[in-house]
């Protein structure tokens, strides 16, 4: 077997919330490129968080996080930045602009990747089209209804094709069929070698399996399969 290295890997990271509150307690795991990793457990074990130290708005309070072989905390600013370019986040709370339409969400988001595309209004309507959005293109955020938020907010996950996709619970506001919808585009993107961290309790993702499932207790890593 060739030896791969893992992408990401967790090594006893605690996350202590102050003044004292166990978020996650010793978490080891390994994510290599190209898996496909279900992110699973009860309201409040701990996902957003686990998500949240991976993009790097948490930092642990023991423990490291590596990327490839190198500890987060050694990473340089700019490699940091390089990192998080390879980076799409679906937001669990879409974190979008309410006052902007769907459109200037959408394109803001490819004009803070720094990523050079060529014909970005075709983009963007193509992603539109996909997602059933397209007649609300000009509408400001606040006028959508919460499905079409979170489909807004997978839009500007994945837009810009990242290496790596973190999905913080994408269809918890969807319909079963929207939701079938979604599955067949991460399966897509997936089936491009990327790699897909979802975190949910969607019964219809997690009956699905699409890869391999972590899932969380009370901060505590119960099952790793
Ligand atoms: N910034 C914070 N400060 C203090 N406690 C926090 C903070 N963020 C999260 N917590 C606590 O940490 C625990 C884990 O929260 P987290 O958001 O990671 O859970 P989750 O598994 O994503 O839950 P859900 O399924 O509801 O999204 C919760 O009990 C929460 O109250
Ligand atoms: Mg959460």
């Amino acid at each position: 077997m060739i030896f791969q290295m893992a992408l990401l890997t967790f090594q006893n990271v605690s996350k202590i919330y102050p003044p004292y509150f166990k978020a996650l307690i010793n978490i080891n795991l390994k994510i290599y490129k190209g898996d496909f990793v279900i992110l699973t457990g009860p309201t409040g074990s701990g996902k957003t968080t686990l998500l949240k130290l991976i993009y790097r708005e948490e930092k642990p309070t023991s423990g490291e996080i590596f990327y490839e072989d190198v500890p987060y905390s050694k990473l340089k600013k700019k490699e940091l930045s390089l990192f998080r370019q390879n980076l799409g986040i679906i937001f669990q709370d879409y974190k979008l602009f309410p006052e902007l339409t769907v459109y200037e969400n959408i394109k803001i988001s490819l004009v803070l990747s720094q990523k050079f595309v060529k014909n970005d209004k075709f983009l963007i309507y193509e992603y539109l089209e996909r997602f059933k959005l397209s007649e609300k293109a000009q509408k400001k955020v606040k006028e959508l209804s919460g499905g079409e938020q979170q489909k807004v907010g997978i839009i500007r996950g994945i837009i810009r094709d990242p290496e790596i996709l973190i999905a913080d619970e994408p269809t918890g506001n969807l319909d079963p069929s929207s939701i079938n919808e979604i599955l067949e585009i991460l399966k897509d993107f997936h089936e491009k070698g990327k790699t897909i961290i979802l975190a949910t309790h969607d019964p219809i993702i997690l009956n699905q399996n699409l890869g391999k499932t972590i899932r969380l207790n009370r901060g505590e890593l119960v099952e790793d399969v």
